[in-house]
């Protein structure tokens, strides 16, 4: 719980509601849109104040009401302090093993911190550990930063993911250290112009961008540029099911699925956790930059791109990758309809199909993937 040096900022959370949650021994600081003195209008929706249930340090921050809406929208939040959020989620790691067989009635596990609709958002020098699901989210937010963070909660701490981001533009996340039993860090549904840049990253999951459109649902996550990561320990270090997204310096080390993208195939070798009969619906994955990717993988596979017979990849790019297999040994690529093409030193050697084989999907043309490398 908060244990922030006392700092004059607190006085702006005096109006928050300690509630008690079902099975935390302490209890938790609710912040509602009152708190930072705006006026209640009778239309909150209950549940979403539920949801921004935050400890804070130091928040400073303005409110206003948007423009043809009725409700309040956060601007220009801050939350810093160095101070400690501990989610102190173990009753809820051990629920979620018993979600995996199937035998859960239990509510979803809260978020530690959570952010939903803010504009203009900065968290930064703190702490986050032990979250019951997840230390740190962003939905429908934009021009959010959260840097200098340390996120830490074990390496059993099933279904604990770093952060997480949903439906949320303009999002830069710098300098820090996540170490968790999930995804280390998650982009889903609509996110764009997202940058990940000197982030450590393991154990746990390592980075998903995108999701697989299961039952054919429409989610676009485009615009993702991820550099400058140490991922170690983890099962996985950069997977993506999306389009428009550049890896560039990244070491990997001792990393299951060091470089992956699986459209849930059931034949895949590495594992999937989606179902297989998702692959019909797959999103288009395409135009996947990996740029200066080395290190160490944990198991053969360093490269895998298993894709669907529905929407194969398409335009993806290695340009200097060294994996090694870790006792030293030769590591290989999967590849199962993955198009596009390597340059530079590849290893282990590229198993990509050239972009031409593609016939039935439209070329895009030159000038269009010049513009998305550079991005
Ligand atoms: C499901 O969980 C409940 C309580 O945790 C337990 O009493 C019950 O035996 C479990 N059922 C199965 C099928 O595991
Ligand atoms: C993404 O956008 C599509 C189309 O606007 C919408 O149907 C879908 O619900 C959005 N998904 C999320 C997670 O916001
Ligand atoms: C997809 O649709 C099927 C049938 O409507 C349903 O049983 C299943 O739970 C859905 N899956 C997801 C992940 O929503
Ligand atoms: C490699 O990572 C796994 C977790 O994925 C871990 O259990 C194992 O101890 C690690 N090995 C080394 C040599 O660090
Ligand atoms: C690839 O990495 C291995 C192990 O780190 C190293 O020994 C080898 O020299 C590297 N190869 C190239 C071409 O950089």
């Amino acid at each position: 719980m908060a244990r922030a040096a006392p700092r004059p900022a607190v006085l702006m959370v005096a109006a928050v509601v300690a509630v008690l949650l079902p099975d935390a021994a302490e209890p938790r600081i609710l912040l509602t849109l009152d708190d930072f003195g705006a006026v209640g209008d009778g239309v909150a929706d209950d549940t979403k104040v539920r949801q921004r249930c935050c400890s804070v340090f130091n928040i400073i921050s303005r409110t206003r009401r948007s423009p043809g809406s009725s409700s309040y929208l956060y601007h220009d939040l801050k939350v810093t302090g160095g101070g400690i959020i501990d989610g102190r989620g173990q009753q809820w790691w051990a629920r979620s093993s018993c979600e995996e067989k199937k035998n859960c009635t239990a509510q979803p596990a809260p978020k530690a911190v959570h952010f939903e609709d803010c504009h203009g958002i900065s968290v930064k020098g703190i702490t986050l550990q032990n979250s019951q699901q997840y230390h740190l989210t962003f939905t429908r937010s934009s021009n959010v930063e959260a840097n200098y963070l340390r996120v830490t909660s074990p390496e059993d701490s099933i279904d604990t993911k770093g952060m997480h981001l949903v439906d949320s533009k303009n999002v830069h996340v710098m300098d820090n250290l996540i170490s968790t039993g999930d995804d280390c860090v998650s982009i889903m549904g609509n996110c764009t112009d997202v940058r990940l840049r000197a982030i450590s990253c393991g154990p746990g999951h390592g980075i998903s961008i995108g999701t697989l459109g299961v039952n054919g649902s429409v989610d676009y996550v485009e615009k993702i540029k991820v550099d400058t990561l140490f991922i170690s320990n983890a099962e996985n270090g950069v997977r993506v099911k999306t389009t428009k997204v550049k890896f560039e310096s990244i070491v990997m080390r001792n990393v299951t699925n060091p470089i992956i993208i699986d459209q849930g195939n059931s034949d895949d070798p590495a594992d999937s956790s989606e179902a297989p009969q998702t692959a019909a619906t797959a999103v288009q994955v395409e135009k996947i930059n990996y740029i200066d990717i080395r290190g160490t993988s944990a198991s053969e596979h360093a490269v895998t791109f298993s894709c669907s017979d529905a929407k194969p990849c398409r335009h993806l790019s290695l340009t200097n990758v060294n994996l090694t297999w870790v006792d030293g040994l030769k590591a290989s690529s999967y590849c199962r309809k993955a198009f596009g093409k390597s340059t530079g030193t590849v290893i282990p050697e590229s198993c990509l199909s050239k972009e031409d084989f593609v016939h039935h999907v439209p070329r895009h043309s030159e000038e269009d993937e010049e513009e998305d490398s550079d991005s």
